[in-house]
């Protein structure tokens, strides 16, 4: 039989830029104007019922003034549909309005918006390009910056997707003045895991201005967007597709994610990352990489920003327990969790290897042992 080598090397070339600002809509306009997206003159803008409205109505109109087709496709607001019926949707919506491979992708939303925008622009026509006009707090510190991209099943949260990379991510800093109180605690609680991750600094700012962040003063949420930036994209840069270092950027969220889909989405991202957060900083006290005067720093910070601690009544702790295996962390069938070793660093186990074996039993244990909300 003859072998056929196919010859694919390439190189790529996925670098954007990330602007922060104060209503940036007239910047995205001008930067599609001055060819951020190439030729492309039909836009499809992904919002969602909440956010319709504020933003993404204004951004259609404008790019229709602008001279350009556009359309805006809407969905319900909530992570519960971030599903694959959503997506199907609107794909469905946008091939009947003759969208083929020469257009490109808004998303205008938070992380529900920006997760699943984004893997639609992924796979639609096998690939288009897409930009994020991140309206909320968690979207600017995670969400909308860093390539993934995902829909969640009734298994687990974003088991399905996509590394994908946007054309540009506009952070609008003035849109988290329009955001409830929960959703802003909820963007902060992935603040607080970059600090617990990779800077004791950034930990002290969180812990000393969180009045001014609440506030909404503009130098504290230009502070907040940067330093959000700095540490994910210090992380991305080196490891884009998660083979050993990003997998820090996963602090807190085996419990996290576990306890997000057992609750059903009652807990936010960012409420059920909290409770991961402080399971997960029990379980570095467990084995010695933390001290207790550090941990309760974390719960005074986490409680400060309005955040859970504790879990709440209605979760059943055993499924909880079992959700856990639904960890993209977890290696022949054995639970890994990130560590934190102290405040602003990260417990590395092997040489790359940031991700610790834990038994079942001490996993268990911890999750027993947390308070109830
Ligand atoms: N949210 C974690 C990451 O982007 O890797």
């Amino acid at each position: 039989m003859n072998i056929f080598h196919v010859e694919l090397k390439k190189t790529v070339d996925n670098s954007y830029d990330i602007e922060a600002g104060f209503s940036l809509e007239q910047n995205l306009i001008s930067d599609i104007r001055s060819g951020l997206t190439g030729n492309i003159h039909k836009f499809a803008v992904i919002t969602d019922s909440i956010v319709k409205d504020l933003y993404a109505e204004k951004i259609t109109a404008m790019l229709k003034n602008a001279g350009y087709s556009a359309d805006l496709f809407v969905f319900e607001a909530g992570e519960k549909n971030k599903t694959r019926r959503t997506k199907e949707a609107i794909e469905d919506a946008m091939l009947a309005k003759e969208f083929r491979r020469d257009c490109c992708i808004i998303a205008v939303g938070g992380g529900v918006v920006t997760d699943l925008a984004g893997f639609i622009a992924g796979t639609y026509g096998r690939g288009v390009p897409f930009i994020n006009y991140a309206t909320t707090l968690l979207a600017a510190a995670d969400a909308s910056v860093g390539g993934k991209t995902a829909v969640d099943t009734p298994l687990a949260t974003n088991l399905i997707g996509l590394f994908y990379q946007p054309k540009k991510v506009y952070l609008d800093l003035a849109a988290w003045k329009t955001l409830p109180p929960r959703q802003v605690s909820s963007g902060l609680a992935e603040t607080i895991k970059h600090a617990c991750l990779a800077s004791r600094e950034f930990f002290d700012y969180l812990d000393t201005h969180m009045d001014d962040i609440q506030a909404f003063e503009k130098t504290a949420c230009e502070h907040i967007a940067q330093e959000n930036c700095r540490i994910k994209y210090t992380v991305v840069m080196q490891d884009e597709r998660e083979n050993s270092l990003r997998e820090i950027l996963n602090l807190g969220h085996t419990v996290g994610r576990a306890i997000e889909t057992v609750s059903e989405y009652r807990l936010l991202h960012g409420e059920a990352l909290a409770i991961g957060l402080a399971a997960e900083a029990a379980l570095a006290c467990h084995l010695g990489y933390m001290g207790s005067a550090e941990q309760d720093e974390m719960l005074c910070l986490l409680k400060k920003a309005h955040l859970p601690v504790a879990i709440p009544s209605y979760i059943d702790r055993e499924a909880l327990v079992q959700k856990l295996y639904t960890d993209k962390k977890v290696k022949n069938g054995k639970l890994r969790f990130v560590i934190q070793q102290g405040i602003g660093k990260i417990a590395e186990y092997e040489k790359g290897v940031y991700a610790i074996p834990v038994e079942e039993a001490t996993a268990r244990r911890i999750i027993m042992d947390m308070p109830v909300l």
